[in-house]
């Protein structure tokens, strides 16, 4: 009657790496009992999750190709839209959001064009309003950029009106930081940038107050969610968005946080289950509605039981 924070799975979205072929599923070393996995296992995969309650899923693609612009990101046929459309067939009521961004897609690994030496902002927009509009078309029930482009949801939010999807929503990774916490994503995902790093579009981790200008000008553009990532170490992050903004919150327990949990609890050194617990509830009170995770399989067999 007087706990103040309650976990439950409806928090839950679980991230999903989407690869090409049949019968693939792909342990990624970094992440243990996380896959790379063809679609026919993704649907499959989905159904479970369906059962165990997960509400929703956000996919990730890992394309065959790469080139300088990422082009295969945007196609309808592409490993993203192919995997929404087999989800929405066969599990209707899983909802369904995908990343849009071009890191996976780009031959040097960066989540935009380059144009001498660095990432030009103002090019990308073009490029990833037209991926989120393909992943509208196949069926998505939101799209979240991840890029940080400035400017990124205006662009997609009007690209999406224009085409007929103007009650699609978009989660805006708002207050995304330059971290370390996301290498193993990299490896999941194919994704590190082959020359310098994502610090002239992520934000500096040192910074508090710039998360609120960052979701502000998303808020503006027409986001309807907001994330902040990476979670655990920016709580602070959280409960000052939560406190300043109405619009609801997401949270992304990236790929470092779970590996470093993991890790510890293969080693015997934690118990794995209590502190992913309190990791997860530790986010729901610093002011997250909702968490991506790669422990909501796990959490979900738990707070079921
Ligand atoms: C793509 C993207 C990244 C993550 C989600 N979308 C990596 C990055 O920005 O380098 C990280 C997620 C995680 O670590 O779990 N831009």
């Amino acid at each position: 009657m007087v706990r103040q924070t309650i976990l439950t799975v409806d928090d839950l979205i679980y991230p999903l790496f989407v690869v090409t072929g049949r019968g693939i599923k792909r342990e990624i070393p970094s992440m243990p009992d996380c896959y790379q996995q063809s679609v026919d296992n993704i649907v499959q995969e989905v159904r479970e999750l369906k059962a165990i309650g997960i509400p929703a899923v956000i996919l990730f693609g890992i394309p065959d190709s790469k080139d300088e612009t990422g082009s295969s990101a945007l196609r309808d046929d592409g490993v993203v839209q192919t995997a929404v459309r087999a989800i929405k067939d066969a599990v209707p009521d899983m909802y369904v959001i995908t990343d849009v961004c071009l890191c996976e897609y780009t031959s040097h690994g960066h989540c935009g064009v380059i144009e001498k030496g660095d990432v030009s902002n103002d090019k990308t927009l073009m490029l990833l309003s037209k991926e989120a509009v393909s992943h509208a078309r196949a069926g998505a029930d939101m799209v979240a950029p991840s890029d940080m482009m400035d400017g990124r949801v205006m662009a997609i939010r009007q690209a999406l009106d224009s085409e007929g999807f103007s009650q699609l929503p978009i989660m805006s990774y708002a207050a995304k930081y330059a971290s370390a916490f996301y290498g193993p994503f990299r490896e999941a995902a194919e994704s590190a940038p082959q020359f310098g790093d994502r610090r002239s579009y992520q934000m500096d981790p040192a910074n508090r107050r710039e998360a609120i200008k960052e979701v502000a000008l998303d808020i503006e553009e027409g986001a309807d969610v907001v994330m902040v990532k990476p979670a655990l170490s920016y709580l602070d992050v959280i409960s000052d968005i939560k406190a300043s903004f109405v619009l609801p919150v997401a949270a992304y327990n990236v790929s470092g946080e779970y590996s470093l949990v993991k890790a510890a609890a293969r080693l015997g050194w934690i118990d794995g289950d209590k502190v992913m617990l309190e990791v997860l509830t530790s986010i729901k009170r610093a002011g997250a509605d909702m968490i991506i995770t790669y422990f909501a399989k796990e959490a979900a067999r738990l707070l079921n039981s």
